[in-house]
């Protein structure tokens, strides 16, 4: 398995739409121990257009990065799997905690977990299908009656799944309420191989409760880090006992979303690109006291200079009103 265990290890965890390679590069930046591509759809990915095929873009720091893919085709998803494998990616990871109607009436994602039998027939046709590790992200289970991720674990880890991140909560519960931490360790308990917590981590103390909670040998964050990329080389900065870098401010702010804009503009093109990125300069901006003025003058803004020269003088002169 390509990631360090030695320290509790962070991961950036996948975000459709968010974790593209440019965010991806700024999160690796700062550090952390493994990120994950936006879930692919197999049969797209193979069959597809350059666009959803760049969606598997690796960047330079494909040992840091796994490609997800999801399906609820055995043909489709190991000939993805080849595919990814085939460009790079050191991990594969395997899509089983989606929870939109898309996917889930697709029978996808989330949705497998309400069918064991063909999810592990999936799993085991990926994993016979690669050399590349293949790890698993799934949820506590369908609903509140169905808590089978310890089971699906089991069987996943018996079909040759080398890592295993489930997200507190299942799948009727979506985004509401809070993560269940502590349900993550009858996951923990099932298995030998690492098991990786996600759900509502967003800071040094979450990271702390959840491990405690679920026993997991790392943690898996995704929207603690948006307009926060520095945020997971923080967590792990306190995990291994040292103080956390800071957050950044002022000039070293604007350089970074600077950075970050360019990329997406290179990344996707001018029209898409600059589109693409209002989310995240909405994010950085969110905790500025200049934010909101700032937000007005570049969220609509189609030029892409002039977006970067309200973002060096706004954010070069703003100050940060949370950590
Ligand atoms: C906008 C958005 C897109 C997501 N896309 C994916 C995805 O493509 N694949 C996946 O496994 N999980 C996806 N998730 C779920 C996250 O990976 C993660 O499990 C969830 O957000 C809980 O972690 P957090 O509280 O740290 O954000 C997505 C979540 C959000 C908010």
């Amino acid at each position: 398995m390509p990631i360090d265990f030695t320290h509790t290890p962070v991961l950036l965890a996948p975000m459709a739409g968010i974790t593209d390679l440019p965010f991806r590069n700024i999160v690796l930046k700062f550090g952390a121990a493994l990120v994950v591509s936006e879930m692919i759809a197999s049969q797209e990915l193979v069959q597809a257009t350059k666009t959803r095929q760049s969606r598997a873009e690796l960047g330079l720091k494909v040992e840091h990065t796994a490609v997800q893919i999801a399906g609820r085709d055995a043909y489709w998803m190991s000939e993805g799997a080849k595919m990814v494998a085939g460009q790079g990616a050191r991990i594969v990871d395997f899509n089983m905690g989606c929870p939109a109607k898309k996917v889930t009436n697709g029978l996808s994602g989330s949705a497998l977990m309400r069918q064991p039998d063909h999810a592990l027939e999936l799993v085991k046709a990926v994993v016979d299908a690669v050399d590349v590790p293949v790890t698993l992200k799934m949820r506590l289970g369908w609903d509140d009656e169905t808590l089978n991720a310890a089971e699906i674990a089991k069987r996943a880890e018996d079909a040759g799944v080398k890592m295993i991140t489930v997200h507190g909560r299942t799948r009727c519960q979506f985004y509401k309420g809070r993560a269940d931490w502590q349900a993550i360790q009858s996951v923990k308990d099932a298995v030998s191989i690492p098991v990786i917590a996600n759900g509502d981590i967003i800071d040094e103390s979450t990271a702390r409760v959840a491990l405690a909670q679920s026993h997991a040998d790392g943690v898996m964050v995704g929207r603690g880090a948006q307009g926060m990329p520095w945020r997971l080389a923080q967590i792990s900065d306190v995990l291994r006992g040292k103080p956390p870098q800071k957050a950044l401010s002022g000039t070293a702010l604007a350089d970074l979303v600077i950075e970050h804009f360019e990329a997406m503009v290179a990344f996707y093109g001018v029209e898409q690109g600059v589109r693409c990125a209002r989310k995240h300069l909405s994010w950085y901006m969110e905790p500025l006291d200049n934010g909101a003025y700032l937000r007005a003058l570049v969220i609509r803004e189609p030029n892409p200079a002039k977006v970067i020269s309200e973002l060096r003088a706004g954010l070069s002169d703003s100050k940060r009103l949370a950590a």
